[in-house]
């Protein structure tokens, strides 16, 4: 989510935390959104249309007796009209459904929210359509592993930016860069919740903005690498809503909900 979003570090860290029935509730939307991605995937083809996909992610999620989150979301005056985010190849996040066909070569990031009896989870995937070149492989495999050493880092006695750290250092190391504009948040009773998890370890001057807040079990955090190929800048697209790299190269993004522990946080959205 945008890093603007966020009020300045007032909620204490102990607010953050869920009680077990909370996390019952959690986890059945983030099932719902993992069973919603993993359905995707088979359809996931040169030739089909990104608002096919989103109809059908929102057939799913209304036959669960769920909603989608992003439907009817607000963000400033504009309300988001789908129920997934469809970003392909140089599109980094909150790309729009549309009658744009996906083709071969092309990686496509779903990104899915779901309200299940006023409990959220949300999730997101780059998938390839068909044969990919070497380095979008490469994008993948490493955004996909910076996800899950970032999951590694949230833990009881970490804070957010031993997160961050893990992220973009794996990130750096493989020689792709990680957005500064898009972060990933605290999540359940709300879609997006305190704390923001950059991606980044945030300079000085911007740290009150991410305040590097103590990781206590029971928390549920949303962990989202957003990796470009590139150079990190990203632009906003006309439509106000669709980020996209500034050079042009291909960025990915994996996302799951997670459990905070004292050693091996729970992935509520694997599939
Ligand atoms: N998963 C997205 C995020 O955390 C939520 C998109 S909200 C929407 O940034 F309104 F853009 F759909
Ligand atoms: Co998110």
């Amino acid at each position: 989510m945008r890093k603007t979003r966020f009020a300045q570090g007032s909620l204490s860290p102990t607010s953050l935390v869920k009680t077990s029935e909370e996390l019952k509730l959690i986890e059945q939307a983030c099932r719902i959104v993992a069973d919603t991605l993993a359905l995707l995937e088979k359809y996931i083809k040169p030739g089909i249309e990104t608002i096919e996909l989103d109809k059908i992610a929102e057939d799913f999620i209304l036959s669960n007796n769920a909603k989608p989150a992003f439907k009817g979301y607000k963000v400033d005056n504009k309300v988001y009209k789908n129920t997934l985010c469809i970003s392909i190849d140089e599109e980094v996040v909150h790309g729009i459904p549309s009658s744009r066909v996906l083709k071969e070569g092309e990686i496509v990031s779903l990104d899915c929210g779901v309200n299940k009896d006023g409990y959220f989870g949300d999730s997101a995937v780059t998938y390839p359509v068909g044969k990919i070149s070497p380095e979008k492989e490469r994008l993948l495999e490493v955004t996909q592993k910076a996800l899950e050493l970032g999951i590694e880092a949230a833990v009881e006695g970490n804070k957010v930016y031993d997160i961050s750290r893990t992220i973009q250092n794996y990130v750096e190391r493989n020689g792709f860069s990680v957005n500064r504009e898009l972060v990933g948040h605290g999540i359940g009773r709300k879609l997006h919740e305190e704390p923001p998890i950059p991606n980044f370890v945030p300079p000085l001057l911007a740290r009150r903005q991410f305040p590097n807040m103590k990781l206590i079990s029971n928390m549920t955090l949303a962990i989202e690498p957003m990796v470009n190929m590139g150079e990190y800048k990203v632009v906003t697209k006309d439509d106000g809503w669709t980020v996209v790299t500034a050079d042009g190269k291909p960025s990915a993004h994996f996302e799951h909900t997670i459990i905070v522990t004292k050693n091996k946080p729970i992935v509520l959205t694997y599939r």
